[in-house]
């Protein structure tokens, strides 16, 4: 089958996949540390601002961009952008970052995947049972240094394998499929272990304090960072990573859509149910089950080192406090949900590299999924062997965040401005199951694009800072990497692109 005459089961199954997409470790685990290191209820302002003026309308932007494109027979935003513009060969490699950032952000996450599937093993045989708090964190720690831990090198190319064998089983036939299953599982699983967390009682288990105690600290307003510019860079680069905007994974997922087919509810269910995820489910877990046993001093203290140790060092120390079964059942749980996060949002991250290769040269399913584990091995290995010596956080940094604002600032413009809102707002009303507010139409034309200005002009300092202070030789060795398979897709586009003038 071509890539052209693929499509999507069905409705449930589309909408469930591109939740599952947005719907990641992001709302586990980078949500509630970010909400508690800017301030609780402070940070929730902007994040909800951020969602209204930023994510809904680049979630509509990218799903209509991406039906458009698919329409014409393209699936990647290479030839999607370059479809919207066709007069301007620029947009051909803006949309390299359509496959870029997939491909960059599958190769450190893949690895983050695999840690859960390794958790859940050692929560089944019991393993973290007597070994107390220390012995938790020093697994952890072993476990990420490369050079004596061979089941960590194990758990990631199971984990590879996985993403590339449900890859070729195609969009309705493996991703979807991996969805309608992944995601009630994640929100039972969820559901579960938020009861716990809420209705934690002091002096239950060894618990300090109810879990209430947590979700009031997150929750309790704290109007002084509101005015910090700190908190709204935060809140942006929070809403672009949870909902996968900025990426190329949305456009390429909604190419998959039938021409007339609504995209405006669609994509706010999608969105609205990463929302509850995020704020609900990711809320009640790690932080009032962490607070309720260390007290907030200690977590805040904690969250300062990000969410990893969190979640990996004393959630499955504290879980085993509630005895070996329900601890065990808790700890599969949480990795469980971790896991099926995760899958479904890194199987987004191959369907762009995927459909290019199909698009542009008439590859296979199966080819073109083996293509795309072999370069995430590739990659990935730089993180998985050099963790510690900070490939992870250069990959995270510059495909996980910088390249999403540039990437939608783009995007956005091409959209608003150049493709115009007149054919714009005509696109995302096309098929429409919902009335969207006409008010959009002035935000995705002005408030947006001036909303990602403002973040990248704010994130500026920082990128010229880490510019100028590249850091030790594995790190600058990442960014020459991140740097080459940049230039690496521009220069297949450039072929692409030859190939289908020799065509016309
Ligand atoms: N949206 C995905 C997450 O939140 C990438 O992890």
């Amino acid at each position: 089958m071509s890539s052209s005459q693929e499509s999507w089961g069905s409705r449930l199954g589309l909408i469930l996949a591109m939740a599952g997409n947005a719907v990641g470790l992001g709302n586990f685990l980078r949500f509630p540390v970010q909400a508690i290191q800017h301030g609780g209820g402070a940070f929730i302002i902007p994040y909800l601002v951020c969602f209204l003026l930023m994510g809904i309308p680049l979630l509509w932007v990218e799903w209509a961009t991406g039906r458009f494109g698919g329409k014409k027979g393209n699936h990647s935003t290479p030839f999607i952008l370059h479809e919207l513009d066709p007069k301007r060969a620029l947009w051909k490699y803006v949309g390299v970052f359509g496959i870029f950032t997939n491909i960059a952000v599958a190769a450190y996450y893949c690895y983050l995947e695999s840690w859960t599937l390794n958790y859940i093993w050692i929560f089944i045989q019991g393993g973290f049972n007597e070994i107390g708090q220390e012995g938790v964190a020093n697994y952890f720690a072993s476990y990420t240094t490369m050079d004596q831990n061979y089941s960590a090198i194990f758990f990631w190319l199971i984990c590879l394998f996985l993403n590339t064998y449900i890859l070729s089983k195609g969009l309705s036939g493996g991703v979807e499929k991996a969805a309608k299953v992944g995601m009630p599982l994640l929100l039972l699983f969820g559901l579960f272990l938020a009861y716990k967390g809420i209705t934690l009682k002091a002096g239950e288990f060894g618990a300090l304090l109810d879990g209430t105690v947590g979700l009031n600290f997150l929750w309790t307003p704290n109007f002084d960072s509101i005015w910090n510019t700190e908190v709204w860079l935060a809140a942006a680069g929070q809403i672009f990573f949870t909902l996968s905007v900025g990426m190329g994974s949305i456009q390429c997922y909604a190419a998959y859509v039938r021409s007339k087919q609504d995209i405006a509810l669609n994509a706010m269910s999608a969105g609205w149910m990463n929302e509850f995820v995020e704020v609900v489910l990711g809320s009640s877990i790690l932080i009032p089950i962490a607070i309720g046993y260390l007290g907030v001093d200690q977590v805040v203290e904690l969250t300062k080192s990000g969410g990893l140790g969190l979640g990996f060092k004393t959630l499955p120390y504290l879980f085993t406090q509630w005895g070996s079964l329900l601890g065990a059942v808790a700890g599969i749980c949480w990795f469980g949900l971790l896991f099926f996060a995760g899958i479904t949002s890194s199987l987004a991250m191959g369907t762009p590299v995927m459909a290019f290769l199909r698009d542009e040269f008439g590859w296979g399913r199966r080819s073109s999924a083996w293509t795309f584990g072999l370069i995430v091995l590739l990659l990935g290995a730089p993180t998985v062997f050099f963790f510690n010596e900070g490939v992870f956080d250069e990959y995270d940094y510059w495909a996980g965040t910088v390249s999403l604002v540039l990437f939608a600032l783009l995007e956005v413009i091409l959209f608003a401005w150049i493709f115009g809102m007149d054919q714009g707002w005509k696109e995302i009303n096309e098929g429409a199951d919902m009335k969207i507010p006409s008010i959009y139409r002035f935000i995705i034309k002005y408030v947006t694009p001036f909303i990602l200005l403002a973040v990248f002009l704010g994130s500026l300092p920082d990128i010229l800072f880490k510019i100028q202070n590249p850091g030790n030789i594995y790190v600058q060795g990442a960014r020459l990497l991140l740097l080459a398979l940049y230039a690496g897709i521009a220069f297949v586009v450039y072929l692409a692109y030859r190939r289908r003038k020799a065509r016309a």
